[in-house]
């Protein structure tokens, strides 16, 4: 992977968004955030694995697919088909969480679970030296452009020491609200990987807003 960031396109423009991806590409983004939403685990209703599956036609980049669905394991396989490379589901909408992660890691794909912003860290435990990477929402899941849950950022350094202390290897990745107002904040806190949506697609000038905060965050592609 070669940048921290990893936009959604979930704030980009819905008729663009091979556009969206080839724009980050280009500025050295390290994944494509994708979030996919079913409207029952969330009320939103957003991609299916079709996209995934165009998507990879046009980017090297790997395709971080993000899932706020229920029964993760039912359409896990559908993903791993289209081309996801990251996948991550929420443990509360799994009835068996190991299964789900295996099904992923079964097909050499990295997988991740997502803690909402009032899961605690402790749910990882028993298949924390399973994970890939673990996903810590700064929202609650459902919405892009919604206010960062300052909160949050105690869970991050608490995560990262449980993990480093038990001498794993598992990037932490932070999505929702991430702005150029906490970026440097969070990577020092612990995260390695910053989603980040509205703040470069709503953003009149998004390859100016992704190499800011491609800046703030440490990226060394850009100086
Ligand atoms: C929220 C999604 C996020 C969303 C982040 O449910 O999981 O990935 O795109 O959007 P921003 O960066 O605008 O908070
Ligand atoms: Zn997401």
């Amino acid at each position: 992977m070669s940048g921290r960031l990893a936009p959604s396109i979930l704030s980009a423009d819905p008729t663009r968004l091979l556009e969206a991806v080839r724009l980050v590409e280009g500025l050295g983004a390290g994944l494509i955030h994708i979030d996919i939403m079913d409207g029952h685990y969330v009320p939103n209703l957003t991609f299916g694995p079709e996209l995934v599956r165009a998507l990879k036609k046009h980017t090297p980049l790997p395709l971080d697919v993000h899932l706020m669905v229920d029964e993760p394991g039912r359409i896990i396989p559908l993903f791993l088909a289209a081309g996801a490379d990251w996948l991550s589901f929420h443990p509360e909408a799994s009835t068996h969480v190991h299964r789900d992660l295996y099904q992923i890691k079964e097909a050499g794909r990295k997988a991740g679970l997502v803690l909402n912003p009032a899961t605690p860290p402790d749910v990882l435990s028993e298949v924390l030296p399973d994970l890939d990477f673990i996903l810590i929402m700064c929202v609650n899941p459902g919405w892009g452009s919604q206010a960062f849950i300052p909160a949050c950022r105690d869970k991050i350094r608490r995560l990262k020491k449980r993990i480093d202390e038990a001498g794993l290897n598992i990037p932490l990745c932070v999505d929702g609200g991430v702005k150029a107002d906490n970026i440097a904040g969070l990577v020092a806190d612990g995260a390695e990987v910053l989603v980040a949506g509205s703040a470069i697609f709503s953003d009149p000038d998004p390859a100016g807003a992704f190499n800011r905060l491609a800046r703030l965050a440490g990226d060394e592609r850009q100086g």
